[in-house]
């Protein structure tokens, strides 16, 4: 039974570090002009609107993406990432919708790139599919996004890029979603995959992170957010992205990002992290 509505949480402080990085994770990858895949094994709604019954519940977003909206002195990734929202609301003044990961790679895929969209939620599944069904580029599944993203590597074009981006509801998603990376690199060692993990209890994240980190794959990157000191009474006091086989430079758009977001949303005792926890 999935409860889990990404809606609730569209454009908070963890999407404007995950979109961001996603983004900067194509824009490297275009440098290469060859054709690529874009795998996303928990694809969500594909877009949320800002004033729907969700969003208003929590209010998230206007601790996330509301308090870049109007800055006029963002670094170069994070005025890309406002760039593409403002796109996704046509240019309206007012920041009315917020795209979700398919919506931001829909907006920068090239010709020759395609994707491939897993969700299990059957109304997500239903937004995503309305969205893109008429799309060649785009396959939009509705099943297992880990067993998906085994399935879905290596791909034809030998470039692609995962987003692993679970609802981490159940305690054994942790393990699970370790395990899945592993055996998608043993299929697949040369894809990019980018893991987003929440901090809620800090131990049970860093178990699922040594699982990967004592696999034997290499070159892997911490890029994380704490927007207040680990506890056990605030919820999720931090959320990063841990990604396998960084593009070149990815680490310094990932610190000039983290920079300005620590002193734009941070509370007080927030820190950054970006750090190479397995080297080349
Ligand atoms: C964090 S949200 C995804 C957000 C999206 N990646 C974005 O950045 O806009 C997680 C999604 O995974 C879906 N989900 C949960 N378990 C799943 C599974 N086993 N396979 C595929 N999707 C799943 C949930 O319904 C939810 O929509």
């Amino acid at each position: 039974m999935l409860s889990y509505r990404h809606g609730y949480h569209a454009g908070n402080y963890a999407d404007v570090l995950k979109h961001t990085m996603l983004l900067q994770v194509l824009k490297l990858m275009h440098k290469k002009d060859k054709p690529m895949a874009y795998i996303d094994s928990h694809a969500g709604a594909g877009g949320y609107a800002l004033t729907d019954e969700f969003s208003k519940k929590t209010g998230e977003y206007l601790d996330g993406v509301a308090k870049l909206w109007e800055r006029d002195d963002l670094p170069e990734p994070l005025q890309q990432y406002i760039e593409d929202v403002k796109h996704f609301n046509q240019g309206e003044e007012e920041l009315a919708f917020y795209p979700g990961s398919p919506a931001f790679v829909d907006m920068n895929m090239r010709e020759k790139d395609r994707m491939v969209l897993h969700e299990l939620h059957g109304t997500d599944f239903a937004s995503l599919d309305e969205q893109f069904s008429n799309d060649r580029h785009v396959r939009v599944i509705k099943g297992d996004g880990l067993k998906g993203l085994i399935a879905a590597v290596p791909p034809l074009e030998r470039r692609a890029v995962a987003l692993i981006d679970p609802s981490y509801e159940m305690k054994t998603d942790y393990q699970d979603v370790a395990h899945a990376i592993i055996k998608a690199h043993k299929r697949f060692a040369t894809g990019v995959y980018m893991l987003w993990y929440p901090v809620v209890d800090r131990a049970q994240t860093e178990a699922m992170l040594k699982i990967l980190t004592d696999s034997g794959i290499k070159h892997q990157l911490r890029i994380e957010q704490s927007i207040t000191p680990d506890n056990n009474v605030f919820g999720m006091t931090a959320a990063g992205l841990w990604v396998i086989n960084p593009p070149w430079k990815l680490d310094i758009a990932a610190k000039e990002t983290l920079d300005y977001l620590e002193r734009c949303l941070g509370k007080s005792g927030g820190k950054t992290v970006v750090k190479l926890e397995v080297p080349e």
